[in-house]
């Protein structure tokens, strides 16, 4: 998917280093794709080649708010290869077919290769990360990668429960996504001689808007726009925001057994269902709510040129599509 849209305009606000810092990411990713054996050139090529917005290693750039730096690049590399081996073995977990609107790894060449293609994607960030000869890097790396580890396992756990709570939900949210968020916030801070603590706060809450922001387009859809195909959550098991305020304002919705959801079809009309009640917006609402939270708390003393562009991106993140 192509980088559009308000992402564009960060890119912009964030200064003209940017745009030479994100074409480093890029040439660093194919490289590492393509220098660790033929399974690895194969999957994980594909799935860099891809897209992706390319969010994580922004986040990582405009947190530092330097202009140089080998370290910056691989940092920001090694967030976005955590990213992408996330993804490959979320959509082992999730039984996803459509990832950056091509077919999954796990849809194109089945379980084996795509738990071996995510293994080999995390390898390797760390390896660019150790790079840097730096220790808490690793640790926030490490960190966030087992965060995430922990926020899927729960998702699992959580299957097929339509009365997960939503501080559970909120909790999931926190571990599988808003900890990467927060990881790339930090690093960039590392790098870039900032704030980690503070710029770590404001990835974290972003990152846990984001995720109920694609939790809404994982039910409104339309894949055309989003990559992904619509209701793979419900079809799956994974009750999210959505579900849990539509079952408030539907009482079939607060009887319903998800396991009934057996084909993409009857997911897409549940998927109607929860729309109808409005829970979208106000989902948004929520999401929105977080994000100011995060532009209010940005620190002190940062330059005008930096706190525009993290504010252009928390804003992107609710004013999405994909
Ligand atoms: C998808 O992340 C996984 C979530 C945390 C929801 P992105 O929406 O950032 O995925 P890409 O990298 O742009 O494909
Ligand atoms: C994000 O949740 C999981 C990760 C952190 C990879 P989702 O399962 O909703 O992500 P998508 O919708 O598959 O991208
Ligand atoms: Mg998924
Ligand atoms: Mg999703």
């Amino acid at each position: 998917m192509a980088v559009t849209g308000p992402v564009t305009e960060v890119m912009r606000a964030g200064g003209s280093h940017i745009p030479d810092l994100l074409d480093r990411v890029e040439r660093l990713l194919s490289e590492v794709a393509a220098s660790h054996g033929a399974l690895l050139a194969e999957h994980a090529g594909a799935t860099i080649a891809a897209g992706g917005k390319r969010l994580r290693p922004l986040l990582v750039f405009l947190a530092a708010d330097t202009e140089e730096g080998d370290g910056l690049v691989r940092a920001a590399a090694a967030v976005e290869l955590v990213h992408s081996a996330t993804l490959v073995h979320d959509d082992v977990l999730d039984a996803a077919t459509l990832r950056r609107g091509v077919p999954t790894v796990v849809a194109a060449a089945g379980r084996g290769a795509a738990t071996a293609t995510g293994d080999l994607l995390f390898a390797r960030a760390f390896a660019e990360l150790a790079a840097n000869g730096r220790a808490d890097e690793i640790q926030v790396l490490s960190e966030a990668s087992s965060a995430l580890a922990e926020g899927e396992l729960q998702q699992r756990a959580d299957a097929w429960n339509a009365e997960v709570s939503l501080e559970r939900y909120l909790r999931r949210c926190e571990l599988k996504t808003a900890r990467l968020f927060e990881a790339a916030c930090r690093l960039g801070a590392l790098e870039g001689g900032g704030a980690p603590e503070e710029l770590g706060a404001f990835g974290r809450r972003i990152g846990l808007a984001f995720q109920l922001l694609d939790d809404v387009l994982d039910v409104s859809g339309p894949a055309e726009r989003t990559g992904k195909q619509r209701g793979t959550d419900l079809l799956d098991g994974t009750v999210t925001l959505p579900f849990i305020l539509a079952r408030e304002r539907d009482a079939s919705l607060a009887a319903f057994d998800p396991r009934s959801i057996d084909s993409a079809a009857v997911a897409e009309d549940v998927c109607d269902r929860i729309a109808a009640t409005g829970a979208l917006d106000e989902a948004r609402a929520r999401a929105l709510e977080i994000v100011n939270e995060a532009k209010a708390g940005l620190p002190d003393g940062l330059s005008t040129r930096q706190r525009h562009a993290l504010e252009l991106v928390a804003t992107g993140v609710v004013a999405r599509y994909a």
